[in-house]
């Protein structure tokens, strides 16, 4: 008999480990009721794909989670990692912000073995609920020797998707996540992938504490909008700011002497898009105004990314760290 490889589950809660009071009810439960032992006691047939050690880490929903979170899964991550006996980590997180864990962890993922994210749309207590199968996958990816090397992958339905440029982009379908252009990098059932590993940047460092992340806000921009709110983030601390603009990251008439000001007053501000898919590409705004085109992530997981570079004394380099 082979040997399995040891993966180390570490649970944060999300829908994954969700439960209603009926087998109907997908929308009115509690995210982040079960424990990791009983997510994997659901999933038949795990034992044989590795072996499984478990870790509570925290049992929230998503939306409650920031910064202290992010560094405390990262910190987590790296020493399993550290361990020779582990293969890989899989961490169940909820779907509602798993792009920011998902982006914190890809970036200062120092290791080649797989880390891999997954969640579920439906509480383990519905019908069909579809987090057990998501666990097992995400176990296959995070076992399967192709997986190294490839930085954080989400699986999530059939879909394996590299972390950075994932994003959540529908709130009812069980394929909820979208990649980047090319950020599909594989599917399950069983786990194969469409190229070999890309070539990866350097790690960031981490913080030595979540209060070196700053504050960096990310303003939606309306037709129409005033620019007060970028002006009053600034006023009040944002030290960057990420701006989901029109289109192609279209700075608005009305808002460039406010975004000239920031910039001039030391706060990066990103172009990132509104539209949900493509890639913000240089423009001439960049050089008359200092901004910074995000490519081809969302502007939730471009604002980790600037908090990050911000934390590590690296916001000079912002504009390469933001290429892909
Ligand atoms: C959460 O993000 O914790 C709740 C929603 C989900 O996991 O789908």
């Amino acid at each position: 008999m082979t040997r399995r490889p040891t993966i180390v589950l570490l649970a944060t809660g999300g829908t994954i480990a969700g439960a209603a009071a009926s087998a109907t009810d997908t929308t009115g439960y509690t995210a982040g009721a079960l424990s990791a032992d009983t997510l994997l006691a659901a999933v038949p047939g795990l034992g044989d794909v590795a072996h499984l050690r478990a870790e509570q880490l925290f049992n929230l929903d998503s939306r409650d989670m920031g910064p202290a979170h992010w560094l405390a899964m990262a910190r987590r991550v790296r020493s399993v990692l550290d361990e020779s006996r582990v293969a890989g980590v899989v961490i169940t997180h909820g779907t509602d912000t798993l792009e920011e864990s998902a982006c914190f962890l890809d970036a200062t993922l120092a290791s080649h073995k797989p880390v891999v994210l997954t969640g579920a749309m439906r509480p383990a207590t519905a019908l069909s609920a579809d987090g057990p199968m998501n666990l097992y996958n995400a176990v296959c990816v995070a076992a399967h020797p192709d997986s190294a090397a490839r930085g954080v992958l989400v699986s999530l339905g059939a879909s394996i998707l590299a972390a950075a440029g994932v994003r959540k982009g529908h709130i009812g379908r069980l394929e909820a996540f979208c990649a980047s252009d090319g950020g599909c990098v594989g599917q399950t059932g069983p786990v194969r992938f469409f190229a070999p590993p890309p070539a990866r940047p350097a790690p960031l460092a981490l913080p030595d504490s979540a209060a070196q992340l700053p504050r960096v806000d990310v303003l939606y921009v309306g037709a129409g909008c005033p620019p007060e709110a970028l002006e009053q983030a600034v006023a009040s601390g944002a030290r960057g700011i990420v701006l989901a603009l029109p289109g192609n990251g279209s700075v608005p008439a009305a808002w460039r002497d406010a975004v000239a000001h920031a910039v001039a007053g030391g706060v990066p501000v990103v172009r990132a898009s509104r539209a949900g898919a493509g890639a913000v590409t240089p423009a001439a705004d960049d050089a008359e105004l200092g901004t910074l085109p995000a490519g081809d992530r969302p502007a939730s997981a471009v604002r980790v990314a600037v908090m990050l570079a911000l934390a590590t004394g690296r916001g000079a380099e912002l504009a390469r760290l933001l290429r892909p």
